[in-house]
C-alpha cells in the first residue's frame, strides 16, 4: 500500500546484505511515520510484545523473520538448539492469534529439512520467512477480490449512496503484510470506482480503529468516520449499516472467530438487525485443532493500564498519556473476544467465501481435516 507516494509493505529485509529486518513502528502512528531497525531475535520480540508490529498476518510474518533473525547470529555447534529457543521466544509473545505459531513451526520445520552448511541454513530461514510475508500478500490480495463481489452486490442493490461498512479494529494492511483482510474488499471496491464509506470502530482500549484504520483509509482516499466503539448497534438500527467486516486472529474448525475484544458485540447487533457479518482471513488464521472457540481460544489479558489511560496528541502536537478514571479503581483488559459461528454470514478466504461451519470450511480446506 502507499504512504505518500511511495509503496510499503509493513515488514521487509533491508537492502543488498538482507541482514536486518525493517518494520513500519505501529506504536506511535498516525501521529508520526517511523521505520525500525530489527537485529535480532531478542528485538523482533520486543517489537510483537509491544506491538511496534501487531495483527495476526503482522505477527506471523514478523515471527517468521525472527527465526530467520536467530538464524545469522546463531552459532554451528548449537543451531538447533538456539533455533528452539527462539522458537519458544516468539511463541510466548502473544498468545491468541494463530499466525504466530504456525509461522514458528513452519520455520521450524524448513529448517529442520535444511541440510548443508550455517550459511546454507540461514538462506533457507531467509527464503521461507520471504515466503510467508509473500504469501501473507498474495492471499490478502486474493481476499480481496472475493470480497469484492459481495460490495458489488449490495451496491447494485442500493438505490443511491454508498455501500456502508462497519469494520472494528485494524484489519488492514497494516495488521498483514500488504492489502489486509477485512479492509481489502473495501480498497478494491474503492479502486473499481464503487462508491464505499466505512464506518471505524475507535477500538478501545489500544485505538487501533482510531490510530490505524482511519490512517490507513485516509491514505487511500476512502471515505470513513470514527465512532465511538458504542456506536456500531445505534447505526445498524437506523439503516446506516449494509455490511460488517472484520479480521480474525483464530478461528476454529467449526467457524468460531477470535477477533479483537468488542467484536462479538457487532456481530449480535448484526445478527438482531439483519446485517450481514463477514469475517475475512487468510488460512494461516484457521486453528484446525480447535472445535469450540469459546472453550478453547486462549485469550490475552493484558496491562490494566492500557484501561485506566488513554494517549493521544495534544494541542502542543506533543504525545501524552493521561489517566480516564479515579486513581483507586482497578480494571481489566481483555484483548479478544470470540465470536460463535452462528453469528457469522460466511468466512472470505483466500480460497473463497464458505459457511462458518465445520462443513463449508472443509469443502474449501479438506486437506486439513483429513489429517486431523
Ligand atoms: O491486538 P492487535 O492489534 O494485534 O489485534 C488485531 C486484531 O484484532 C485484528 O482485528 C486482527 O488481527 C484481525 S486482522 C489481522
Amino acid at each position: 500500500m502507499n504512504v505518500g507516494n511511495r509503496h510499503y509493505r509493513t515488514i521487509w529485509l533491508k537492502g543488498q546484505d538482507r541482514r536486518t529486518v525493517q518494520i513500519i513502528n505501529q506504536q506511535i502512528l498516525p501521529f508520526s511515520f517511523e521505520v525500525i531497525d530489527l537485529h535480532n531475535v531478542e528485538d523482533t520480540a520486543r517489537a510483537i510484545r509491544d506491538m511496534y508490529v501487531r495483527g495476526a498476518g503482522l505477527v506471523g510474518a514478523a515471527a517468521a523473520f525472527g527465526i530467520y533473525l536467530a538464524a545469522l547470529n546463531a552459532r554451528e555447534d548449537s543451531f538447533n538448539e538456539e533455533m528452539a529457543a527462539a522458537a519458544l521466544l516468539l511463541k510466548s509473545t502473544r498468545p491468541t492469534a494463530s499466525n504466530l505459531a504456525w509461522a514458528v513451526d513452519r520455520m521450524i520445520h524448513a529448517l529442520a529439512g535444511s541440510r548443508g552448511t550455517l550459511e546454507q541454513k540461514r538462506e533457507a530461514a531467509k527464503i521461507e520467512a520471504q515466503a510467508i510475508a509473500d504469501e501473507d500478500a498474495e492471499f490478502c490480495r486474493i481476499i480481496g477480490i472475493h470480497g469484492l463481489g459481495i460490495i458489488k452486490k449490495i451496491s447494485q442493490k442500493k438505490e443511491r449512496g454508498p455501500v456502508n461498512i462497519l469494520t472494528h479494529c485494524n484489519a488492514g494492511w497494516l495488521a498483514f503484510v500488504d492489502f489486509g483482510s477485512a479492509l481489502a474488499p473495501v480498497y478494491a471496491a474503492f479502486d473499481q470506482d464503487i462508491p464505499v464509506h466505512v464506518w471505524v470502530d475507535e477500538t478501545r482500549p489500544r485505538n487501533q480503529g482510531a490510530g490505524l484504520t482511519a490512517w490507513e483509509l485516509s491514505e487511500h482516499g476512502v471515505s470513513h468516520d470514527l465512532i465511538s466503539d458504542n456506536a456500531g448497534g445505534h447505526l445498524m438500527q437506523h439503516g446506516l449499516v449494509d455490511l460488517v467486516i472484520t479480521g480474525a486472529d483464530r478461528v476454529t474448525r467449526q467457524g468460531d472467530a477470535a477477533n479483537k475484544i468488542g467484536t462479538y458485540l457487532k456481530a449480535v447487533a448484526a445478527k438482531e438487525n439483519n446485517i450481514p457479518f463477514y469475517v475475512a482471513l487468510p488460512s494461516s488464521t484457521f486453528d484446525f485443532t480447535m472445535l469450540d472457540g469459546l472453550k478453547e481460544i486462549p485469550i490475552e489479558e493484558r496491562d490494566p493500564q492500557e484501561v485506566r489511560n488513554i494517549t493521544g496528541k495534544t494541542e502542543k502536537g506533543t504525545i501524552e498519556t493521561v489517566q480516564i478514571c479515579p486513581e483507586a479503581t482497578t480494571a481489566r483488559n481483555w484483548g479478544f473476544d470470540v465470536t460463535p459461528a452462528r453469528y457469522i454470514s460466511g468466512l472470505i478466504t483466500e480460497r473463497g467465501i464458505c459457511k462458518a461451519s465445520e462443513k463449508g470450511i472443509c469443502e474449501l480446506f479438506p486437506e486439513y481435516f483429513r489429517a486431523q
